[in-house]
């Protein structure tokens, strides 16, 4: 049975020409049983009448924000709340501009602000309005924000030109909602060659080792889980990942490149060795210290009583990936501060310090499972200020995490 059956789908038809598509998708919708509501755009009723919608979907067609009979029967929140998905297709350059800018002036963009669910935008439009740098900065903040995108892909045009901006087939349509009701991976990474397509990142996750002796060492509660999650969100979001990881009990995320390492000092060697990077994001517990007079053999007990360890600086990677020269540096250096006090304070010294453009923040305080936990409590810290996330599994702040990353690379293009 399909992930669509039983839901309702808000169907936001924008002004372009593969509005006509838009018939065949609210077909292939009912056909796995879903309900589709279609809300249409002024210009979306140059291109299809409304009752060819209404033929399709057995459902009144909605476009007027002002309609007092529409009000009375379904105010336009109650549209925009009642539905399971909210899909904008042909999502076009003027409808993304109005999301993006959070515009409200027709029921069409009304309801993309009134809505309590992400919507999925399925863009149509030429390819020199979707290469547009407006066009191209709207996106990355409606990504940013958590919508999703299915498409565009490339393909002859209705204007005779040929290049990205073509709007996906219905059947793809209908199958990218059910990868998205199936959570499988995160909407926003739905779209195809993904925002960090041709980027390399570094990611460092989990606790280093230092050794006492060959059987004994000084470590961390890192369990390395949220290191791996991020790792994971930025190849999904296409990016080239190297992980360097410390030891722990996690498998690599599909398609990223794992680098094993031991103590801070390997740590070190193998994050030089995977630069140079667009993208460095230190989430490794890395040990400040190592021990000096780390032994060759077991230390044994003994008469002279309890060993005494001699601790000695580690390099900080972090610090030093900041500090490289701009040629080398990757453009976007993440730190990680776990603090048990002052976390933004603390933060901020760190991000100054080490050179970072973003630290993020965690209290690792004592009844905080933080350290070893599914779950994480953020504050981004830049030079900007402090934007605090709310308590979020890590497998999502690792997903709004690489959509931040992703629009940060953009605004520094
Ligand atoms: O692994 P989990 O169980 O999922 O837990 C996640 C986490 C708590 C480990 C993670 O969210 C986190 O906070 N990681 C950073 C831990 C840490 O060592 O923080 P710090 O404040 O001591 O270090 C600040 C930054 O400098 C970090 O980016 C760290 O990687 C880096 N650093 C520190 C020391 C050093 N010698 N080299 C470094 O690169």
């Amino acid at each position: 049975m399909s992930k669509l059956s039983g839901k309702t789908v808000l169907l936001i038809v924008g002004g372009g020409v593969a509005a006509y598509k838009c018939l065949d998708l609210v077909r292939r919708l009912a056909e796995r049983g879903a309900k589709t509501r279609v809300v249409m755009t002024a210009a979306a009723r140059q291109f299809i009448a409304p009752l060819a919608f209404a033929s399709l979907s057995g459902e009144k067609v909605y476009d007027d924000l002002f309609s007092l009979t529409d009000e009375t029967e379904m105010g336009h929140i109650e549209l925009s709340r009642s539905s399971d998905l909210v899909v904008v297709a042909p999502a076009t350059a003027d409808l993304i501009a109005k999301a993006a800018g959070g515009l409200a002036n027709d029921l069409a963009s009304t309801l993309l602000i009134a809505t309590d669910k992400q919507p999925i935008f399925v863009p149509a439009m030429n390819v020199r309005m979707w290469l547009n740098a407006a066009t191209a900065r709207n996106v990355a903040q409606l990504r940013a924000d958590g919508c999703g995108f299915l498409g565009p892909v490339e393909g002859e045009m209705a204007c005779g030109e040929f290049g990205p901006g073509r709007m996906i087939e219905p059947l793809e349509i209908v199958a990218g909602l059910e990868r998205i009701l199936e959570q499988t991976q995160p909407q926003a990474l739905l779209a195809g060659p993904g925002p960090l397509k041709g980027k390399r990142a570094i990611v460092t996750a989990g606790p280093t080792q230092e050794p006492i002796d060959p059987v004994r060492y000084i470590s961390n509660k890192s369990s390395g889980k949220q290191g791996y999650a991020i790792a994971a969100a930025l190849a999904q979001a296409g990016a080239d990942v190297t992980l360097v990881s410390g030891p722990v009990g996690l498998t690599a995320p599909a398609g990223v490149r794992l680098s094993k390492v031991e103590t801070a000092r390997e740590m070190l060697a193998a994050v030089e060795a995977a630069l140079p990077a667009d993208v460095y994001v230190g989430a490794a517990a890395v040990a400040d210290w190592r021990v000096e007079n780390a032994g060759a053999r077991k230390t044994k007990k003994g008469a002279k009583g309890p060993p005494q360890l001699s601790l000695v600086e580690n390099p900080d990677i972090l610090s030093a990936v900041g500090h490289l020269p701009a040629k080398r540096r990757p453009a976007l250096v993440v730190g990680f501060a776990a603090e048990t006090e002052n976390l933004v304070a603390n933060a901020r010294g760190k991000l100054q310090r080490k050179k970072c453009d973003l630290v993020v923040a965690n209290d690792v305080g004592a009844d905080n499972a933080i350290f070893g936990g599914d779950h994480n409590t953020i504050v981004i810290v830049d030079a900007r200020g402090a934007d605090a996330w709310p308590a979020l599994p890590k497998r999502e702040a690792a997903q709004r995490l690489a959509r931040l990353i992703a629009t940060r690379l953009e605004q520094k293009r």
